[in-house]
């Protein structure tokens, strides 16, 4: 049987930052790797969007072929927003500190996303603590974490569920909580433990490019903090994130 140090009660729970770094140093190794081949990627891409796009400018309307040019463009595309996450994924390694209200950038990032039409139907509630107190973070990587959990959570909604954000202060370890919580479909156990990977993805072929929670775990670890997640499935997930106040870094 497989060694499970992750189980509590009816939940089944991991947290990816404290396997004896086993995860954090995959991902470290793979994030390397993908920053190589996503530079070398960067630039053939661009030519043969450019390219194509040239072409298709210089074609009549009735060129035979001209779905075709419309098709490579399309793919390029998609190679591109691919491209685009491993970059995003490898170049962590830098933050613009500040002093940040968490509470404001998660309300502001989520207001923004209301009329998402992942969102449309879904009841999202706020318990935000207003005694939160203020960490040293990225606020872009915050708002890009946040991006990630809540669209995430609307699609394992489908359209339907609530979405539950709170926040409190961890005075223990001199940090705050955030949370995530949604009524969606769960996480199957088998898949738990592998969430956090890059490229790690449960929809169709060229649907997602299973680089959200990577980058997500990354911005985390960055920022000297963890992240739990706790599921059962078919009832929902909880993403319980904890950030320190400040980082020795
Ligand atoms: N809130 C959630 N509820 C259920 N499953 C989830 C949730 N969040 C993540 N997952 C699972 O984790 C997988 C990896 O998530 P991740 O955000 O890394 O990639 P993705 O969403 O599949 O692709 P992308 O983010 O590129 O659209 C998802 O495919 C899904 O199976
Ligand atoms: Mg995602």
């Amino acid at each position: 049987m497989q060694k499970s140090p992750h189980k509590v009660s009816k939940h089944t729970e991991i947290d990816p930052l404290n396997q004896t770094s086993v995860i954090s140093e995959r991902l470290a190794a793979t994030g390397k790797m993908a920053s190589e081949i996503a530079h070398e990627l960067n630039t053939p891409l661009g030519g043969i969007l450019i390219y194509s796009h040239l072409l298709l400018e210089d074609i009549p309307e009735d060129y035979p072929h001209r779905e075709n040019i419309i098709k490579i463009i399309k793919l390029a595309n998609r190679c591109k927003i691919i491209v685009r996450g491993l970059l995003d994924f490898a170049h962590q390694e830098t933050l613009a500190l500040k002093n940040v209200q968490v509470n404001r950038v998660l309300e502001g990032t989520v207001h923004f996303m209301e009329r998402h039409v992942l969102l449309k139907n879904i009841n999202i509630i706020h318990e935000l603590d207003p005694n939160l107190p203020a960490i040293s973070a990225d606020e872009n990587k915050l708002e890009q974490l946040f991006v990630n959990f809540v669209i995430n959570a609307g699609e394992a909604m489908n359209n339907f569920g609530t979405l539950v954000l709170r926040t409190r202060p961890d005075p223990d370890r001199n940090g705050v909580i955030i949370q995530f919580s949604d009524t969606g479909r769960g996480i199957p156990k088998k898949h738990l433990g592998r969430i956090f990977e890059p490229f790690f993805t449960t929809k169709e072929r060229g649907k997602g490019t299973g680089l959200g929670l990577s980058i997500s775990h990354g911005i985390i670890k960055l920022h000297g903090g963890d992240i739990k997640v706790e599921s059962v499935e078919g009832k929902g997930t909880t993403f319980t994130i904890f950030l320190p106040r400040s980082q020795e870094r």
